[in-house]
């Protein structure tokens, strides 16, 4: 029995009732078993955690960890230049070897900004080298191969034959599903309709619902993907997927910047589940989605990085500032808040991914899936009054993560400098 005991911490539980509570976390195995103070346990481990401040680990809902190696493509190009000048070529250009360790490179960077679980696409192939970056680094993931199977644009090295876009998948699928004691899953991904021909997407409907496994797409990004889809099939995006019974609970939708009343009625109506990209949208000039008005509608919205060339890392903290403040200077200073931002940043993504009863938040029973965090700087006035939630949304850095864990397995601990606090 591996058992860890948390000792004497802040700890923003992200609960029903979204308590801050000062004790001690029990965890034994991969299980939070107990929160209270002085709690009387020995344990394998125990963590000094005076002055600290336990979160729920972030859940990223869109990354491509693919992409991780082709940081610092600092190009000044729109999405579907983007895609076909740099980020397709290089993508067929990865081996088994490249794959393996751009994942871990991002794996690396997501557990040392505290994200527990990623929703991960990858590329067409050399997948199964991906999911194995993802069982060996210990974080929890929804991954899946890209499927691509039409776009004249698509080099000839990524474009699939239908069926076996849907083969490989779902021996993917059959290999990775449910690895790990389910740390693991599979998600389907068709890229973006702009690459999937209808036969590709009505198959990968049916798998979803065969396997109860979430698809991965993205969506409304960008004006000129948006055209193109509305040329081809008279639709928009969302209303393309919804008619061909896509748009429905198991579907995360990554951007979803430029929608209509009509594509957001769907969203709200199938319980589909959107992936907002702040730094992303941003870099590629997408736009600034309409979030307040997709949470006035009560709509589904949790956050993701994107692929790390959209925003040179793939931190949490960067996303939800940006997600807060890219909408003050036209909506109000509150329209986006800090709590509604931590809270998609917790337990939204752990909804979105159909996992709310067992992470999102730091409660007895769930998997022991958390960050320690060290928010005390030296340059920061000591106050009793600061509320941890907007220091964490707009101050902290990924330089504060002491400690993460994930399914109660500590994966990352950086003492920083920072530890002498309490000897000055
Ligand atoms: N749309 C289709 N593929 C991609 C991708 O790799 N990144 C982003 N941001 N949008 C996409
Ligand atoms: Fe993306």
């Amino acid at each position: 029995m591996n058992s860890i005991l948390i000792k004497n911490a802040e700890i923003i539980t992200m609960n029903d009732q979204e308590e801050i509570l000062n004790g001690d976390i029990y965890i034994v195995d991969d299980r939070i078993v107990e929160i209270g103070k002085n709690l009387p346990h020995t344990a394998s481990k125990i963590i000094d955690a005076t002055g600290r401040t336990v979160i729920p680990g972030f859940i990223q809902t869109h990354i491509h960890l693919c992409q991780t190696l082709f940081r610092g493509q600092a190009d000044d190009l729109e999405l579907m230049d983007w895609l076909k000048k740099k980020i397709w070529p290089l993508e067929a250009s990865h081996d088994e070897e490249s794959i393996y360790y751009s994942a871990m490179l991002g794996i690396g960077e997501l557990l040392q900004s505290g994200t527990t679980t990623v929703v991960d696409m990858e590329t067409v192939h050399h997948t199964d080298f991906a999911f194995k970056a993802l069982s060996e680094s210990g974080i929890r993931a929804l991954a899946g191969k890209v499927m691509m199977d039409k776009g004249d644009e698509v080099p000839f090295l990524l474009r699939e034959k239908t069926k076996d876009s849907l083969q490989e998948s779902v021996d993917l699928l059959e290999k990775w599903h449910n690895h790990d004691s389910g740390r693991i899953h599979y998600a389907f991904c068709p890229r973006f309709v702009v690459s999937c021909t209808e036969e590709l997407l009505t198959n990968v409907r049916d798998l979803s619902a065969k396997y109860h496994v979430r698809v991965h797409t993205h969506a409304s990004e960008n004006a000129s993907e948006i055209l193109l889809v509305e040329k081809e099939h008279g639709m928009r995006n969302v209303v393309y997927l919804d008619s061909i019974g896509l748009a429905n609970e198991r579907l995360i939708l990554a951007h979803c910047v430029w929608l209509d009343e009509e594509e957001k009625r769907i969203i709200k109506e199938r319980g589909v589940k959107v992936s907002h990209c702040p730094g992303s949208n941003l870099k590629l000039a997408s736009g600034v989605a309409e979030v307040p008005s997709l949470l006035d509608q009560h709509a589904h919205v949790s956050l993701g990085a994107d692929g790390a060339p959209c925003n040179n890392n793939l931190d949490m903290f960067n996303e939800m500032r940006l997600a807060a403040i890219i909408q003050k200077p036209v909506h109000g200073p509150t329209a986006m808040n800090a709590r509604t931002i931590f809270r998609m940043a917790t337990i939204g993504g752990a909804k979105a991914v159909g996992l709310e009863s067992e992470i999102g938040s730091i409660e007895p029973g769930k998997k022991a899936d958390l960050a320690i965090l060290n928010l005390n700087d030296f340059h920061v006035y000591p106050s009793y009054d600061i509320d941890p939630i907007s220091r964490i949304v707009y101050s902290a850095t990924r330089a504060d993560v002491e400690t993460t864990i994930v399914n109660g397995k500590i994966l990352m601990e950086n003492r920083s400098m920072k530890t002498m606090d309490k000897s000055i």
